[in-house]
């Protein structure tokens, strides 16, 4: 089966209907394009769980700030198109801006709420709604059984988890692992923003995330270990650092002075023209299966 690109809603939906109409199981595997190994992952564990994935691919206007990467935002729709064909992927969708935002769109969703004002959304004013926004819009138009989001972007991930829930969209999101480049880069289209030295700093971020991972899972009190993490990330040639900070895994309310329950650690730091971000789980020795 070769890869089939549609890029309006309606052939989206009749390329579905004949699927359903055949007893197939669909999942969504939503992307900005850009795709990477990353992205490819998700679309080999979307197809453990459907006969046939649809992958979409749009850079969504509404959740870019104003000041943030929206036009530079890398558009390589043959290249990822050629990715897509090879995974085994059966459709892409690309739609147009005019298609998912026809004039008069008026709509928005907003999670409320702890969840949406800490980490990226601190420092990203008004990004999750656009993500909140368009997730429940390729929902709705794909109507799939499952739809899958990398770890990486776990805030965003426990957010399209809550609005689900909330909305009753019946759909079971699944959260897939973060893959890495063989130095601990988590992957990530925003990696090629940056040059040859900096892709060599880049990987201290998740250096230092594990150092502290491994400490802070044995009981070490975190406002030690988070200071040195700081002044590790800065002295790496990061500036700024967004957030670095351990919060609950599931609330993503902050810890407080020890880990004492399943939690994560984040962070969000510059690195010349790139903003990387990455986490880990850090499961407390005492509850480690
Ligand atoms: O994670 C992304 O690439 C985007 O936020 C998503 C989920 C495709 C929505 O535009």
């Amino acid at each position: 089966m070769s890869l089939t690109t549609v890029h309006t809603v309606a052939d989206l939906r009749a390329t579905v209907a004949a699927w359903r109409a055949e007893g197939l199981r669909v999942a969504l595997v939503p992307t900005m394009g850009a795709l990477h190994d990353g992205h490819i992952s998700l679309t080999k564990l979307a197809r453990e769980h459907a006969d046939r994935v649809i992958v979409s691919i749009f850079v969504n206007p509404t959740q870019f700030g104003p000041t943030e990467d929206f036009s530079a935002y890398p558009r390589t729709l043959p290249d990822d198109q050629k990715l897509l064909d090879a995974a085994g992927v059966a459709l892409c969708f690309a739609p147009s801006v005019d298609e998912m935002y026809p004039e008069g769109f008026a709509t928005k969703v907003s999670v409320d709420g702890a969840m949406t004002n800490v980490l990226c959304g601190a420092a990203r004013p008004g990004h999750f709604d656009g993500v909140a926004q368009i997730v429940t819009k390729l929902l709705l138009q794909s109507l799939p059984d499952c739809a899958i989001f990398g770890q990486k972007d776990y805030q965003q991930l426990m957010v399209i988890r809550r609005f689900c829930d909330d909305l009753n969209i019946p759909v079971d999101i699944i959260g897939a692992k973060i893959l890495r480049e063989k130095d601990g880069l988590a992957m990530s289209s925003r990696n090629r923003y940056l040059s040859v030295t900096e892709r060599t700093i880049a990987p201290s971020l998740n250096r230092v995330l594990a150092e502290i991972t491994a400490k802070a899972a044995t009981g070490a009190e975190l406002g030690p270990l988070l200071a040195k993490g700081r002044q590790d990330i800065l002295a790496a040639g990061f500036d700024p650092i967004d957030y670095l900070e351990v919060r609950d895994a599931l609330t993503l309310e902050l810890v407080g002075q020890t880990v004492t329950k399943p939690a994560r650690i984040f962070v969000a730091a510059h690195l010349g023209k790139a903003r990387l971000i990455d986490n880990h789980a850090i499961t407390p020795a005492n509850i480690a299966g």
